[in-house]
């Protein structure tokens, strides 16, 4: 939800502020701006729409300055349009802002009362107003800087700069994700690590209520800030400073490149092979020396009651996914819920039990949320999450990292499957330690997830027939999609990304609950996509696909018997087969690619579909 980037050094600050705002692009795309400092004071220019509007309105050649910001957003208070692109500037100071302001509005009207105009209807102007207003009242910059900040309730990262500092640059957090990047002589800051990989692999973390001093060819300097939430506490000792940890990041600036395909989903597609295999590849010999790298011993394996997951979107799929394989392998309890419900609600989760938050990105403010509620509780908190140092990383007390690489796409893919790759094998590790899986179960279930990158490339050769099938489906005005059992998670997933990308209208049922109310929906021609792997629930499913033809619906078929389903589906779609606990893997492949070539069909932009952003920071 908005990118932010700041830059100081010796080279020239404004092709490197546009290169990391295109690649944070997926943040945010409904307008884009940037400020720079030169001897001539500050300089901005923003616009609505995206990095290449922003290009487009910029000075030939190039204005020259070795400092500078830029912002792409994602609209929360205030429409998208020039007036309201970042940065915003006043009285020489310019700010960029990712988060919410939360109590803007009473600032916004005490600023106004002491006669300030304000140039837009965001949140974030209040910041460079209440700045510029603390010094027409005498104080310095600095000063004048830290005390707006003690004004602001909310989440932010913000990067600032003055006039009246023109050597130095500030980046603050509090809540908002934030990133600072080393190279030599340079600093770079940037809400997520591909802005600047190019450049440097060298990134701290930013934790909440810090402020980096940076200015070019000096130590970087990193303060505690007060701010609204830790303003102090009545121990009346300043707690101690904090520690610089700069960290080396073994992510390439390739992995956050096309390299090739036309869209990062298509490229996130066809590397599902190879994520999946990473994800697994330290675990797959010993899974137990997964449990045991994360602290989780086994008298807590052994004295766990139920399991909590939460998580949201892509992610709460994939922790259903996990709920089925976990208690069908270690027979354990497992809730999971949405992140966003689960932090409101009254908590039952007990002391010493196991919380598992799954995120993509370790920045979603609700899971974050719903992982502290459950710390609170006392739980053992572990993160399932792909990006190293991310806030859930950080925060809880263990971390399974997926290793799918950047995800830049907006619609997640190979994050989903490598998820799915770390539940399967805490399932199996679990599955053991609680004596509910023989050691032959479990080595055929590891045999299993070994061939899984063979499986995904065959389920990935039916791209071609799925393209037809989307060619098929672009004019649909609504579709659904069935599965059952564990698949049923998959069923949803699938309508989510039809959703996303292709903006069509899209529901995921369990297929037996279809005669409880969906199936009024059915009409001629309603496509139907149904998640019908060989196994237990076979002839139950094609009972639901009878029941689907029977009133016109056009059954489109993800399966490995597409034998036995002649003459009953109008579309199938092969995949291989595999263990009835991992079928999700290979189902997930063609309904991801139906809805890519779906959405491209439709003249979408796959990569950054309409309003959404990539990491949902704010609530
Ligand atoms: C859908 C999608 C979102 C995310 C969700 C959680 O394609 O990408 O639904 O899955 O916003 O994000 P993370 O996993 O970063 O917490």
């Amino acid at each position: 939800m908005c990118g932010i980037v700041g830059y100081i050094g010796q080279r020239s600050a404004l092709p490197v502020l546009i290169d990391g705002l295109r690649r944070l692009e997926y943040r945010g795309y409904d307008s884009a701006g940037i400020a720079y400092a030169n001897g001539e004071g500050i300089g901005i220019h923003k616009t609505m729409g995206r990095i290449d509007d922003l290009k487009n309105i910029l000075p030939a050649p190039l204005p020259e300055a070795r400092v500078g910001l830029g912002h792409t957003r994602w609209a929360t208070h205030g429409a998208p349009s020039d007036r309201n692109a970042h940065p915003h500037e006043t009285g020489g100071v310019a700010v960029v802002h990712n988060g919410i302001i939360e109590n803007y509005q009473q600032l916004k009207a005490r600023l106004i009362a002491e006669g300030h105009e304000f140039a837009s209807d965001t949140d974030t102007e209040v910041i460079p107003q209440l700045i510029s207003s603390y010094m027409q009242k005498g104080f310095h910059f600095e000063e004048a800087m830290r005390m707006a900040i003690l004004d602001l309730k909310g989440s932010y990262a913000l990067g600032i700069m003055s006039a009246s500092a023109p050597g130095k640059l500030f980046a603050v957090r509090n809540g908002s994700p934030l990133v600072v990047g080393f190279g030599p002589g340079e600093f770079f800051f940037a809400s997520d690590i591909p802005a600047f990989l190019a450049y440097t692999k060298k990134f701290a973390f930013m934790e909440d209520g810090q402020i980096f001093t940076l200015a070019a060819g000096e130590e970087a300097r990193l303060e505690r800030l007060e701010t609204n939430g830790n303003s102090g506490g009545n121990s009346g000792k300043r707690p101690p400073e904090p520690e610089l940890k700069i960290v080396e990041i073994d992510w390439t600036a390739e992995m956050a490149e096309k390299e090739g395909y036309d869209y990062f989903m298509q490229k996130e597609i066809y590397e599902q092979p190879a994520t999946v295999m990473e994800t697994m590849r330290e675990w797959l010999d010993d899974p137990m020396e997964m449990l045991r790298t994360m602290g989780i011993t086994p008298k807590m394996i052994l004295g766990l009651r139920r399991l909590h997951i939460a998580a949201c979107g892509t992610s709460y799929h994939a922790a259903l996914v996990g709920k089925y394989a976990i208690e069908s392998l270690a027979h354990i309890p497992v809730e999971v819920e949405i992140a966003s419900e689960f932090r409101y609600k009254h908590l039952l989760v007990e002391k010493n039990s196991l919380f598992v938050s799954i995120t993509q990105s370790g920045e979603t403010a609700d899971t974050l949320a719903a992982q502290r509620e459950a710390g609170k509780k006392g739980a053992h908190t572990l993160t399932i999450c792909n990006v190293v140092g991310s806030t859930a990383s950080r925060e809880a007390d263990s971390v399974l990292y997926t290793r799918a690489g950047p995800e830049i796409g907006v619609a997640s893919t190979k994050a989903f499957t490598a998820q799915m790759a770390a539940l399967c094998l805490l399932a199996v590790a679990l599955g053991v330690k609680r004596g509910r899986l023989i050691a032959d179960e479990a080595e055929t279930l590891t045999g299993q997830l070994k061939k899984m990158p063979l499986l995904i490339e065959k389920a990935l050769a039916a791209g071609p027939h799925v393209k037809e099938v989307a060619a098929s489906v672009t004019g649909a005005r609504s579709m659904l999609y069935l599965g059952r059992g564990i698949n049923y998670p998959i069923a949803l997933e699938g309508a989510l990304k039809l959703k996303e990308i292709s903006y069509i209208h899209a529901e995921g049922y369990p297929a037996g609950e279809m005669k409880h109310g969906p199936i009024a929906l059915i009409e001629s021609g309603l496509p139907v996509v149904v998640v019908i792997p060989m196994g237990s629930l076979f002839e139950k499913t094609l009972s639901n696909i009878e029941e689907v033809k029977a009133r016109g619906g056009r059954v489109i078929a993800v399966t490995d018997e597409p034998a036995s389903l002649q003459g009953k589906a109008d579309e199938t779609i092969p995949v291989p087969s595999t263990h009835p606990v991992l079928s999700p893997f290979v189902n997930v492949i063609p309904l991801q690619m139906l809805a890519f070539h779906t959405g491209v069909i439709r003249g979408n932009d796959v990569d950054k579909p309409r309003n959404l952003a990539k990491s949902v920071t704010v609530e």
